[in-house]
């Protein structure tokens, strides 16, 4: 008889920035072929993903109903990126409603299984209110970061205990983390920046996040050689293993996941590239989810022509506009900007999306203007691409620091959807990288070490295994663990 497998539950919270992540690592456990994959979201979400999901996946989708009206939210909101920004701290608060349907959920599984439980429930960095539940059962309970392991300790400290509420300067240390030296007040989203522990985001987040000291473990979507600051701080914070399991990404084919649309096939964007020299091209892309003022747009757009390098820059609608509206080009960017760059044959401007994986692994591309989420941080990392980097929000300024700071792979050109940027500081940054100048050079030479690195990391061989390998080996010993000594209690009990 072939043996059972093992189910694993996973469960992020209702933002594209949580799911893709959580089903990079529903994809990636589900390869190993030894587990039963179940994935838990609210109805709008599963239907989304469900058309997305490769034809052979077996994953299990099972619904955690909601109505957003019964929230007070417009209805038919369950993804951040369908509500304002303001109201996402309402939508965490509304998944505090899931605990009794999550306990009937896992209740009802175990039921299905006849008694035989999950062999582990991983949940968002929002949601470790699960262990409860988890514990109830004697179920395994890990959380799963989605993002880099520096980025999110600042991004913790910061909530939890708001420093930048305690000075005056711009500039202050996290009072829990002086690893991470100093931060300076235009490195805090507009949210976090008016915070003081009475708003509904600091309410609501330092209600959720110290939960994670309950867990079993953390996971963490990086790699350990690269961001072991980071993933010390929360081992010390919490005294619990913390598993750096990364890079987890979805592969080319599975960015359907994503929901996404190119504004370009990939085999004209690969024509494109390969008629221009090795390492001559800088790709330009904030994101799907963020997108600069009209001002920096502009400024940006004349940077990238008078800078004379080739160029495929992803555009969207800038701030203020619907992100998923059309591009109107005659008032965004420059009068004529995209006539010309496409006649001199020297950029090529994608609306929405591009094939971003397909563009950073072809050997014609040499820099990456990002915006430093996490996902793209990575991607860009695996490739040896060196980052220049232009933090929008969340943790991704501290994603900047650490490439500029601790890694040496990146130069932060702006700050933020509002400062002012100028095109003869983006122009300068861009010769910085892309010339032959010893700084260039450097984070080139230093981008490829790291490429390596990562490369080791997931290695996975008879007699060499790399640490994001071993760190997952070591996660799921732990969960076979408490099973086993589960099994051990309930014999007892007999
Ligand atoms: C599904 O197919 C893809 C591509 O052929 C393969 O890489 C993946 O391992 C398959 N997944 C499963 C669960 O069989
Ligand atoms: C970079 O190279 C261009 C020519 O390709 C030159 O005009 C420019 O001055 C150089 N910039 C720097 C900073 O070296
Ligand atoms: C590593 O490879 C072994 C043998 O093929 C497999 O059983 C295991 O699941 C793999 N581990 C990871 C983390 O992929």
């Amino acid at each position: 008889m072939a043996q059972r497998k093992e189910t694993i539950v996973l469960f992020p919270f209702m933002a594209q920035g949580h799911i893709i992540p959580f089903l990079a690592l529903a994809l990636h456990l589900e390869k190993t072929n030894k587990y039963t994959i179940t994935f838990v979201n609210t109805p709008l979400n599963l239907r989304k993903l469900k058309s997305s999901l490769p034809q052979n996946s077996s994953i299990n989708l099972l619904e955690i109903p909601f109505d957003s009206i019964d929230h007070n939210l417009p209805p038919c909101t369950e993804n951040t990126d369908s509500v304002p920004y303001h109201l996402v701290s309402k939508l965490i608060e509304a998944t505090l409603s899931f605990k009794p349907l999550f306990k009937k959920l896992v209740n009802d599984l175990i039921d299905e299984q006849n008694g035989y439980k999950p062999l582990c429930i991983i949940t968002d960095m929002f949601f470790g209110w699960c262990k409860e539940i988890a514990q109830e059962y004697g179920i395994f309970h890990a959380i799963f970061i989605g993002g880099g392991g520096f980025g999110f300790a600042c991004y913790y400290s910061l909530w939890v205990n708001l420093p930048h509420r305690n000075t005056d300067s711009d500039e202050f240390v996290l009072p829990d983390f002086p690893e991470a030296s100093t931060i300076h007040a235009t490195q805090l989203a507009d949210y976090l920046r008016v915070a003081d522990g009475s708003d509904s985001f600091s309410a609501i987040l330092q209600k959720v996040l110290p939960q994670w000291m309950n867990a079993d473990g953390i996971l963490v979507n990086t790699v350990e050689e690269l961001d072991k600051i980071g993933l010390m701080y929360f081992k010390r914070k919490f005294g619990r293993p913390v598993w750096p399991i990364g890079p987890v990404l979805l592969s080319t084919e599975n960015r359907g996941g994503a929901g996404k649309e190119y504004g370009i096939s990939t085999e004209l964007c690969k024509k494109w590239l390969d008629t221009k020299r090795y390492s001559s091209v800088l790709y330009v892309s904030f994101g799907s989810q963020n997108t600069i003022a009209t001002s920096q747009m502009m400024q940006l757009a004349m940077a990238l022509e008078a800078s004379g390098k080739n160029f495929i820059w992803v555009v969207r609608p800038p701030i203020g506009f619907d992100i998923n509206s059309e591009f109107k080009a005659n008032e965004w960017l420059p009068r004529g900007f995209e006539e010309r760059i496409k006649c001199s044959g020297q950029g090529l401007v994608v609306h929405k999306w591009a094939p971003q994986v397909e563009i950073l692994s072809h050997r014609s591309v040499s820099v990456f203007l990002s915006h430093c989420g996490w996902n793209s941080v990575l991607e860009a990392l695996s490739h040896g691409v060196p980052i220049i980097g232009w933090p929008l929000a969340a943790e991704q300024f501290y994603n900047s620091k650490l490439l500029e700071e601790e890694i040496g792979v990146c130069v932060e050109v702006a700050r933020g959807k509002s400062s002012e940027v100028l095109k003869k500081d983006i122009a300068a940054k861009i010769e910085l990288l892309m010339n032959e100048t010893e700084k260039g050079t450097d984070l080139r030479n230093k981008a490829n070490e790291v490429k390596v690195i990562i490369k080791n990391a997931v290695r996975n061989e008879t007699n060499f295994k790399g640490s994001s390998v071993k760190a997952m080996d070591q996660f799921l010993n732990a969960a076979l663990i408490m099973r086993q000594m589960e099994k051990g209690a309930s014999k007892d009990e007999v």
